[in-house]
């Protein structure tokens, strides 16, 4: 059973490449999180893969990892990522550890990043082939079917790193998050593809237009799906973009496997 958080495609990408290789299935961690009652699941393999945001867990996974019970003899981890990890395994280490899971095995993966203030897509998608995307998950994959046991080393100028990043004061957490995004309702022609893309059920569509609940900020992941979803552009961050025309998708994922990796009844 691998599970897995996405906005723009990559982690389902990868989770769903593990899981044919593993001959399991790939689960949404936002569909799991919508369903009532214990999240309870045990099996031989039991995998969770995440984007990392300021080289943590999304805030959703974390909830999901709080919240489920997991028997297996074999829990893995990995971490994709578009520029920095920093001690990101680390981290995750001590997240697991709270709720009493060691992982056996914990891998970063660099893919496109879509971190948009810092980064233009474009310019992404032109690095992406020299990032050899394929073949480290091909190596992953290989080692999750071997169950290795292995941690990537994390150094002292991977914690320095992320010190520096949380003296900056960039947060994701719902305090952080009210003013994140800003939706143009003159460009906004009401199609809803961000409120379907929206795993925490944050944006809904309004007399033609989406709006972004007044409280969105309490469940907003800053995942930005619904940026990247949008093909209007009518979604900005006020904190500045790259290249406010680029918007980024994993070109082995469709926006409706997003949709249905993220979609809410709401
Ligand atoms: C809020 C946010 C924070 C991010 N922080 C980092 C980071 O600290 N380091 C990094 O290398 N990439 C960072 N990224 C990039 C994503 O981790 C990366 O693009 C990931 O593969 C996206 O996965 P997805 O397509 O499944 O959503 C961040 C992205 C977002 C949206
Ligand atoms: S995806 Fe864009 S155009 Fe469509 S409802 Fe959302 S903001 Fe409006
Ligand atoms: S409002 Fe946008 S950035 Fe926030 S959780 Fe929903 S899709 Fe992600």
């Amino acid at each position: 059973m691998i599970f897995y958080f996405t906005a723009t495609g990559n982690c389902r990408y990868v989770a769903d490449q593990l899981a044919e290789k593993l001959g399991d299935e790939a689960r949404s961690i936002p569909q799991e999180m919508r369903r009532a009652g214990e999240l309870s699941y045990a099996g031989e393999t039991i995998g969770i893969v995440y984007p990392i945001y300021g080289h943590m867990m999304p805030r959703m996974v974390r909830e999901f990892v709080e919240r489920a019970k997991f028997d297996t003899p074999y829990f893995f981890l990995v971490l994709t990522y578009g520029c920095r990890h920093a001690n990101a395994v680390e981290i995750a280490q001590e997240q697991m550890r709270a709720v009493s899971i060691e992982p056996a095995y914990i891998s970063t993966l660099l893919m496109v990043d879509n971190w948009l203030p810092n980064f233009d897509m474009n310019e992404q998608r032109a690095m992406e082939p020299g990032k050899r995307i394929g073949e480290n998950l091909a190596r992953i994959g290989d080692d999750v079917a071997g169950r290795r046991c292995w941690i990537e080393p994390v150094s002292d100028v991977d914690r320095e790193a992320h010190a520096q990043f949380m003296s900056r004061g960039i947060g994701f957490e719902p305090a952080d998050l009210g003013n994140f995004l800003c939706i143009d309702p003159q460009a906004c022609t009401g199609c809803g593809i961000c409120a379907r893309v929206c795993p925490a059920g944050c944006i809904h569509v309004e007399e033609g237009a989406a709006v972004r609940d007044a409280l969105a900020g309490q469940g907003c992941n800053a995942c930005l799906a619904c940026i990247h979803a949008c093909a209007n552009g009518a979604i900005s961050l006020p904190m500045g973009e790259a290249n406010p025309q680029a918007r980024f998708r994993n070109s082995h994922v469709t926006l409706a496997q997003i949709m249905q990796a993220n979609e809410t009844d709401e």
